[in-house]
């Protein structure tokens, strides 16, 4: 070993002692008599000492070390003067006895300290370099726990660890495919696997009743904060089991990974069906830290005489605390938050409960005082608080009310990072209709299996069928999803059916599954973690990229090592590829 401590760990208990420590020059300060010098690696920092006076050599070349040299130091370990409570290593330095550069740096592009002067893109760039910041490698240590945490739980649970291969062929969560060329079947092309949902039911038919991987999922769709290209999952399944089985195993999986990585105890998990999510929080993710729900006020509001509420199916508003005093700026800022084309709001009304009982409102003229004060109580308003109104089609309605619940919430610092709150959702509608495809979709994926009592609505209403999948929320983020699945070959090619594959598309698409479910396939279901999400919100953060140590930015690319990038025609060729170029 080329150090006998990291820069992390010497204290006065160490004064005396010879010590020999490698790391980056992360500061070098010339105060003439003294150079000193902080030492960064991963464990921390530690004060260098150079004396002009004792020793003018070693102190001269000290004081040519430029941020991010690499250096090797023998010292001994001596009391500072000024300690620095700051640092765990603020009431020593090293007085330096020995000095070696190991290795040169051209001064970095920008500074590697916790809060960088590099905007995101340059750190993107030059990503080895933003790694060595004490954030990331905080974040890196915390992945880390996260998938030690997983292991030991599931293991110890009878889960093994499986792996299933990349070079596959569709599996649709949805998605685009990333597909892979095959240079030995010119014309053909792998797909990477959006999840390992197939085969991890392929286990179960082979008699692997409890599974589990941490594994690497590929889907080529629109980037966001908690989306990747590449992202990981903690993807499991068993056999033999009912949704309360699967519950309970994954609400004590999440309550050991928070208690073993974070010390967190996590309350109670609460459970919501989707309708009533959608209803009080307008998400299938509410996030619960705060209240601030949905109220639907169609009935009451609709007996004004303002016009665009007499016509809009759903009239909604959501109660902000406190919030009368808030100025006619203040209001038009969100209303034209909620007219930004992501949310689609055509025009918001406003309520003021004001402190003295009295009512004020956008449509006061609309309303008698008694209207507005049983709207108000309705909502379960009162004196100092404001409400805000948006009304047209319900789900729309829900859908943008909720996301200004959202925002509004986060604006008041209502949203804390250090609070968590989990929840499952449940019973969600099999079938999503894609106005734009003119065809209905699975909304989790085509093996979940429907309530069986709910079949019977397959012509009725199919939108009515109830799946038997779950997600499970935390703070606003979905962070595992999954379901029961069918086992029955009948069923699934039922399901197949009303998803608009013909028998044909479904044999060649899923026949390796339907024929698997010949052979006795146990009922079984599962669910899979989005890791990485997990990872950033134990981080205390909803973006994944500071939680995945070489990430995609916005845009899909990497722009350390340029990807994608073109290929050589030669390349093209080999494939059996054509190229315009
Ligand atoms: P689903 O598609 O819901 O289910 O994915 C499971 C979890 O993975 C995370 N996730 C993502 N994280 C980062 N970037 C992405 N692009 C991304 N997409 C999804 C989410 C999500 O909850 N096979 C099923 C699981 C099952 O049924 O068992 C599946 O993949 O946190």
């Amino acid at each position: 070993m080329l150090r006998s401590h990291t820069c992390g760990e010497l204290s006065a208990e160490h004064l005396g002692e010879e010590v020999r420590l490698c790391g980056w020059v992360q500061r070098n300060r010339d105060l003439g008599g003294m150079t000193f010098v902080d030492l960064r690696d991963r464990y921390g920092i530690t004060q260098l000492a150079f004396n002009m006076e004792a020793r003018p050599e070693l102190c001269a070349a000290a004081r040519k070390l430029g941020r991010e040299f690499v250096i090797e130091v023998q010292g001994t370990v001596t009391e500072r003067e000024s300690k620095n409570p700051n640092l765990p290593t603020g009431d020593i330095e090293i007085r330096v006895l020995q000095l070696k550069v190991l290795n040169a740096s051209e001064t970095p592009p920008f500074t590697i300290e916790s809060h960088s002067d590099g905007g995101e893109e340059l750190r993107m760039k030059y990503r080895y370099l933003d790694l060595r910041r004490p954030p990331l490698q905080q974040h890196m240590e915390l992945r880390h726990k996260t998938a030690l945490a997983v292991r030991n739980f599931l293991s110890g649970e009878g889960f093994l660890e499986i792996e299933t291969p990349f070079l596959i062929k569709s599996t649709p969560e949805g998605a685009r495919d990333f597909v892979v060329p095959s240079s030995m079947h010119p014309g053909q092309a792998y797909a990477l696997p959006q999840s390992p949902q197939t085969f991890k039911q392929l286990l179960m038919v082979g008699g692997y009743d409890r599974y589990f991987q941490i594994v690497r999922c590929f889907r080529d769709e629109d980037l966001r904060a908690d989306r990747q290209p590449e992202f990981t999952q903690i993807d499991c399944e068993m056999a033999f089991v009912e949704r309360e089985d699967i519950l309970k195993t994954f609400e004590a999986l999440t309550r050991h990974i928070f208690k073993a990585v974070r010390g967190i105890e996590l309350p109670e998990f609460k459970r919501l069906a989707y309708d009533e999510a959608m209803q009080r929080f307008g998400s299938d993710k509410p996030d619960l830290r705060f209240g601030m729900e949905l109220n639907n006020l169609s009935q009451q509001a609709k007996n004004g005489k303002f016009t665009i509420f007499e016509s809009a199916q759903s009239i909604q508003a959501i109660v902000v605390p406190a919030a009368a005093e808030w100025t006619r700026k203040q209001i038009d800022a969100w209303t034209d938050w909620v007219k930004r084309p992501q949310i689609g709001a055509s025009g918001m009304v406003w309520l003021k409960c004001q402190a003295d009982g009295s009512f004020k409102s956008s449509v006061d003229k609309f309303y008698a005082e008694e209207e507005l004060a049983s709207m108000a109580q309705t909502a379960g308003a009162g004196p100092g608080d404001l409400m805000l109104f948006l009304s047209g089609d319900t789900a729309r309605v829900q859908k943008q009310l909720g996301q200004l619940r959202l925002a509004i919430a986060e604006s008041l610092g209502l949203r804390n990072p250090d609070e968590f709150c989990p929840l499952w959702v449940l019973d969600f509608p099999m079938l999503e209709f894609d106005e734009e495809a003119g065809r209905w979709f699975a909304m989790h994926h085509p093996f979940t299996s429907p309530y069986t009592d709910d079949l019977q609505k397959v012509h009725s209403d199919p939108g009515a069928i109830r799946a038997n999948a779950y997600d499970l929320v935390l703070n606003g983020n979905e962070i595992a999803g999954g379901s029961i699945r069918i086992h029955d070959r009948e069923i699934q090619a039922k399901v197949f059916d009303l998803l608009g594959f013909t028998q044909q598309e479904a044999e060649q698409q899923f026949g390796f599954l339907l024929n698997a479910f010949r052979y006795g396939a146990p009922p079984h279901g599962g669910i899979a973690f989005g890791f990485d999400r997990l990872c950033a919100l134990l981080g205390g953060s909803e973006t994944i990229r500071d939680f995945i140590a070489f990430p995609k930015n916005n845009a899909g690319r990497d722009l350390m090592i340029d990807a994608p990038s073109p290929l050589a025609p030669q390349q093209w060729n080999e494939l059996g590829l054509k190229t315009d170029a």
